[in-house]
């Protein structure tokens, strides 16, 4: 038997109304705050990622599925969208025509991460892009959809954290007072920080080791390196957010792991989660579209891992009066009556009923077996008569009843 590849998984039916539901709300939410879906190639250049995302940043450095393709170009099958869209909306010289490009997607990516809960190697996100404005309003616009979307689907308890990574001049600033301590804190870092001083230093306030952890508390920190326009600005966020009642908590070692970002980082959290608590992310990224041959444009957005978002509302039990109803199992007394019997299916599709016919010639006994498994609020029940006259046998399973309803009457009839 072949299996399918290592973190990668089948979305069975039993589990597709899940994700139908979420992609509804999606797209319900994203037409309210008017955005557009955009839906771009699944593979792209290697370098559409390589420096953008950055060339110290795990992505590119372990997990980016990468190869060479017959006529020897390097192609990557997208870790992420943000860089895959903007070098989308610079080709098709979109950000030329409106000022501002709400857009918003949804598929699937890819990362050769080490598979656990919450973590695969292609995984789907679900996420959003605001270009076309430098000002706090839109990065309040991106968080307030994120968090529009949370609540109506049932989700209210999770943790927003936020940080400024500020302007380039801030960030410079900053890089140089950290590296300055971490150089004097060295040898107690653990190897990977140690490695990281070098090829992307900022990385290390994100490290998971604990003795890195308790050194970094003495660590300067970003918020205090931010020069008036990059303190101005996250002001302006948070003020907005606190107005807004959207609940946050600082926290100056987020740093995220892609080196486009600028001035907001944030990331929700979920302690239903674990140690994956993280279910999606996102920031502003003013220098990325230019970086991509567009011409300089402010740009905000998010992304959110879909099948973290699923683990949580398993968690909160939305999922529980889901069932896949049908309306109509079409049961015949005999074979003969299966052309009669995908008639009166049509009629009824025409109505907007889900129907299911025999499929299997089996006994009348099995066909009615089936039409209570399938959970079906009607038995149409047919036999040689019912043809003869034009007519069918409507059996209520939930009420018991039944009741003859012509072919004529079944247009008009209340189900
Ligand atoms: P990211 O934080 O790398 O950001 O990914 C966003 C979300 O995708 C994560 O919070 C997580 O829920 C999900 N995710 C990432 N990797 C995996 C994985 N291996 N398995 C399952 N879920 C995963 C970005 O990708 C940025 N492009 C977000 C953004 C949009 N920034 C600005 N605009």
């Amino acid at each position: 038997m072949i299996q399918a590849i290592r973190g990668t998984k089948d979305i069975l039916p039993d589990n597709i109304s899940k994700w139908h539901y979420v992609e509804e709300k999606f797209k319900k939410i994203t037409q309210l705050f008017g955005y557009k879906e955009l839906r771009t190639p699944i593979f792209e250049k290697t370098e559409v990622f390589h420096r953008t995302i950055g060339e110290g940043t795990d992505i590119v450095n372990k997990e980016m599925y990468t190869f060479t393709d017959r006529s020897g170009d390097s192609i990557t099958l997208r870790p992420e969208m943000t860089a895959a869209l903007v070098r989308s909306l610079v080709q098709n010289n979109l950000l030329a025509q409106t000022k501002l490009q709400r857009l918003w997607y949804f598929g699937p990516f890819f990362r050769y991460e080490r598979p656990q809960k919450g973590r695969q190697r292609q995984f789907h996100q679900f996420g959003i892009e605001c270009l076309g404005s430098e000002f706090a309003e839109s990065d309040v616009e991106v968080i307030q959809l994120a968090d529009v979307l949370f609540k109506s689907l049932g989700i209210t308890d999770y943790n927003l954290i936020i940080n400024s990574l500020g302007n380039e001049n801030s960030r410079n600033q900053y890089r140089l007072a950290f590296l300055d301590y971490l150089k004097s804190v060295k040898s107690e870092l653990s190897d990977d920080s140690q490695n990281r001083i070098d090829t992307n230093p900022l990385r290390i306030l994100d490290s998971k080791d604990e003795n890195d952890k308790r050194i970094l508390e003495n660590a300067p920190v970003i918020l205090d390196y931010l020069d008036e326009e990059s303190k101005e600005h996250f002001d302006a966020v948070t003020k907005a957010l606190n107005e807004l009642d959207i609940d946050f908590t600082i926290n100056p070692k987020l740093v995220r792991g892609l080196d486009y970002y600028s001035h907001t980082v944030f990331e929700f959290q979920s302690e239903y989660l674990g140690s994956q608590d993280s279910f999606g992310g996102g920031g502003r990224y003013d220098g990325l579209v230019e970086q991509l041959g567009g011409k300089s444009t402010p740009a905000v957005g998010f992304a959110l891992g879909v099948e973290r978002l699923l683990i949580i509302l398993e968690q909160l039990d939305i999922f529980n009066n889901m069932e896949d109803e049908i309306d109509c199992y079409i049961v015949m007394r005999g074979n003969e009556q299966s052309i009669y019997a995908q008639q009166v299916a049509s009629i009824l599709r025409g109505q907007g009923l889900k129907v299911l016919n025999e499929l299997n010639r089996r006994s009348m006994k099995a066909q009615m077996r089936e039409a209570n498994r399938s959970n079906a609020k009607y038995a149409v029940i047919i036999g040689e008569d019912e043809v003869k006259e034009n007519k069918v046998i409507l059996k209520n399973l939930k009420e018991s009843k039944q009741e003859e309803v012509l072919l004529t009457e079944l247009n008009g009839y209340k189900f």
